[in-house]
């Protein structure tokens, strides 16, 4: 997109409100590197610098007995990489709308691969949630929320915020043009992308809101917009000894904000609800009150005002809603602010009057205003909302596979965990498919154990599994070598050797290129013959483990440890190990192939994670499944080592203390560990 630059900012304390920019060009094509970046206007935002902001951010839907058709077409406009989150307060009962709602948003996010939330303001599971995170302001007597669209802004801003967004936007379910319903998206993205802070909020004003009435008439201002604007133009004048018309963009239900700014507002509720955002930036961080939040006060919040293209056309609901539902609440709202000053007070009064809303010395209605979000205890709230969430997920269940929120994770209470191996233990020892296993996988993830992988296996491999089965916990890679765990994954800081975007990672062992070093130099002294993955193609891997190619690729990519394949008889292949030991190299049978390395193995690095999962959730029970000798030190290590059977359906001699030997190959013993596990932790409750 290609707007046009900002000119005069204006300031007000912390506050600064940017001037309204234009959009030039929808698309502005595709990115070419050697471009000088553009420093003048007019403004390029490159396509994926707005894709990066949109899949932080979550879209609220608020929809109450709208046309389906309508919705549908919403839908279709919210860019892919939005979360959507429907807040409905439609009619339920005989003919049930919200049903229909979660039909059609269910249909349209499995056509396109899409991931939702769906829920009814008025569940009592939500406003029992509420109630327990300590936000009972926006319930009524009978512990329900309250009807009405703030309501259910509030809401979803709640949920964004539990569901680890960084941004909140909203758009209205009314809406008949898609297309503008998808700029009103890149607006948002492009409005963060043009703040410094934060803290910002983004604003629309429509080029065209057009009316219909007869013929089309491709009207500028709503009304409403129009009248709330020239008073709080006035309020912020009154501010300072230079009148100003600085905002003009519409206090609509369109805007999105940063989480951070949206959980520190207050909100009215009612239609006055955008006003008030507006008037609660000012006054919290105009410094014309004390300002609370030093840091945004040092970082500054920002107003983005950006002019949009397509025209803004919804489902308009007559003069008397226009001024009673929306014209009162919204200039109430300034009114009722501390610092509205008396020449404002007085002209809004004096307006009500005027279009017959109040009668004459009457005190213009006051609005309940709610507290700031993050008065709700939300860590609580996504602990109580866990399985609550995961059945208004659309496609049902995807919450429970995708990447913990964050605030969730840091709730989650852990009090078993399973430790595991995965060749010829989670993985058929011959076809390496989990599928025996899969159930028992997601009985666990419901019942929040973690599943830490233990194995072998480079990290690109095993972020393939990780992926697949969508298991989030920490794991243990190349037989030790490392400890790698997703970043906020606990709340208390440790150590670790470096990171990565989505990793703090504890190394034990040296780096491959030194194991490979050593390993050079025995190899062709031998009888025996000595094979490295290293050596091989990724052909050769495939054919010698059977794997896919792709598969082979990621096993060649290792970091620490080498695969070596010995040939030769019993006495070459002991004299080689024995020189192997000797060039300070250790090793490792995983059933087919040995594995080098030097420096940590399975049962340091699962004693580092039970200490980390000790610190962080209290006394954690944990078991260990594995098949093989390279699984000897993680066994050692849990509190029940469990052993699966090899191809032959036997046991392979290991010498565990307290080893618990399951019937079935692989991922059926697998399976047998994990329910004895779910039916023991049943019992305790
Ligand atoms: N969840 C929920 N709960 N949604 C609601 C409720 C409710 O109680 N009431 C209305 N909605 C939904 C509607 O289905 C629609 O998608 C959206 O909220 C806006 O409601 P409308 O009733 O259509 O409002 P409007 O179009 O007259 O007013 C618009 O402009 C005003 C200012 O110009 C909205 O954007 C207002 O929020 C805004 O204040
Ligand atoms: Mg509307």
């Amino acid at each position: 997109m290609r707007i046009e630059s900002g000119k005069q900012v204006e300031h007000l304390g912390a506050v600064r409100v940017h001037p309204v920019r234009r959009v030039l060009e929808l698309d502005s094509g595709a990115r070419i590197p050697s471009q000088i970046k553009e420093s003048v206007e007019p403004q390029r935002i490159e396509r994926e610098v707005i894709a990066s902001i949109q899949q932080k951010l979550a879209i609220v839907l608020p929809i109450k007995d709208e046309d389906l058709k309508v919705f549908e077409g919403v839908l279709s406009g919210i860019p892919h990489d939005c979360l959507m989150i429907v807040m409905s307060n439609s009619q339920r009962g005989e003919i049930d709308n919200l049903k229909t709602e979660r039909e059609i948003l269910d249909r349209f996010c499995t056509a396109t691969k899409r991931n939702a939330i769906i829920i009814h303001q008025k569940d009592p599971r939500l406003g029992e949630a509420l109630a327990d995170c300590g936000y009972s302001q926006i319930l009524d007597e009978s512990g329900l929320v309250r009807s009405g669209k703030a309501e259910g802004m509030i809401i979803g801003i709640l949920l964004a915020l539990v569901l680890g967004k960084e941004y909140v936007g909203f758009i209205d379910t009314d809406n008949y043009i898609p297309g503008a319903v998808w700029e009103y998206a890149q607006h948002y993205a492009i409005g963060f992308t043009l703040s410094d802070s934060p803290y910002a909020m983004t604003r629309i004003l429509w080029r065209y809101k057009p009316k219909i009435s007869g013929e089309l008439y491709f009207k500028k201002w709503g009304r409403v917009s129009e009248i709330t604007n020239r008073y709080i133009n006035h309020f912020i004048s009154t501010k300072g000894k230079f009148e100003t018309e600085v905002i003009k963009t519409a206090n609509a239900g369109e805007h999105a904000m940063s989480l951070q700014l949206a959980k520190k507002l207050t909100y009215a509720t009612g239609y006055g609800v955008e006003t008030q955002e507006l008037m609660s930036i000012f006054e919290q961080f105009s410094g014309l009150l004390p300002i609370v939040d030093k840091t945004a006060a040092e970082k500054g919040v920002d107003i983005i005002q950006t002019e949009t293209i397509n025209p803004h056309i919804h489902e308009e609901r007559g003069e008397e809603h226009l001024i009673q539902d929306m014209l009162v609440p919204s200039l109430s709202v300034i009114y009722h602010n501390p610092l509205c000053e008396d020449t404002t007070r007085q002209l809004v009064a004096k307006h009500l009057v005027e279009l017959e809303c109040i009668p004459p010395g009457r005190e213009v209605p006051q609005l309940r205003i709610l507290p700031p979000p993050e008065s709700a205890d939300t860590r609580k709230l996504a602990g109580i909302m866990d399985n609550y969430l995961n059945d208004c997920s659309v496609p049902k269940g995807w919450l429970l596979l995708a990447r913990l929120p964050l605030a969730a994770r840091k709730a989650q209470q852990v009090t078993k965990l399973v430790f595991t191996d995965l060749d010829g233990t989670l993985l058929h020892p011959v076809s390496y498919s989990y599928a025996a296993a899969l159930d028992s996988v997601r009985r666990l993830q419901e019942a929040r154990i973690p599943i830490v992988f233990c194995s072998a296996k480079t990290m690109a491999e095993q972020q393939v599994y990780r992926q697949e089965l969508g298991v989030e916990d920490p794991f243990i890679i190349e037989n030790g070598a490392a400890v790698v765990v997703p970043k906020d994954y606990f709340r208390f800081p440790f150590y670790f050797s470096w990171v990565t975007d989505d990793y703090s990672i504890i190394e034990l062992g040296v780096p491959y290129a030194e194991v490979r070093n050593k390993l050079r130099g025995l190899c062709g002294e031998r009888e025996a013959k000595i094979t490295c993955f290293g050596n091989l193609s990724t052909e050769e891997v495939a054919k010698v483990t059977g794997l896919n190619l792709l598969m082979a690729g990621l096993a060649k990519k290792r970091e620490y440890s080498e695969t070596i394949i010995i040939e030769g008889n019993k006495k070459h292949l002991e004299s080689t190990l024995a020189t192997i030991k000797e060039a300070g190299l250790s090793y490792t049978f995983g059933g087919k192939f040995y594995e080098v390395y030097q420096g940590g193995d399975k049962g340091k690095a699962v004693k580092i994670l039970i200490e980390l999962f000790k610190l962080n959730f209290g006394n954690v029970y944990t078991i260990g499944i594995g098949d093989s000798l390279n699984d000897v030190e993680m066994l050692a290590a849990v509190d029940q080592p469990i052993l699966v059977q090899n191809e032959n359906d036997r046991w392979n001699k290991l010498k565990v203390k307290n080893l618990r030997r399951v019937t079935g190959i692989g991922p059926e013993g697998w399976a047998k560990a994990a329910s004895e596990l779910l039916a023991s932790s049943n019992q305790r409750k």
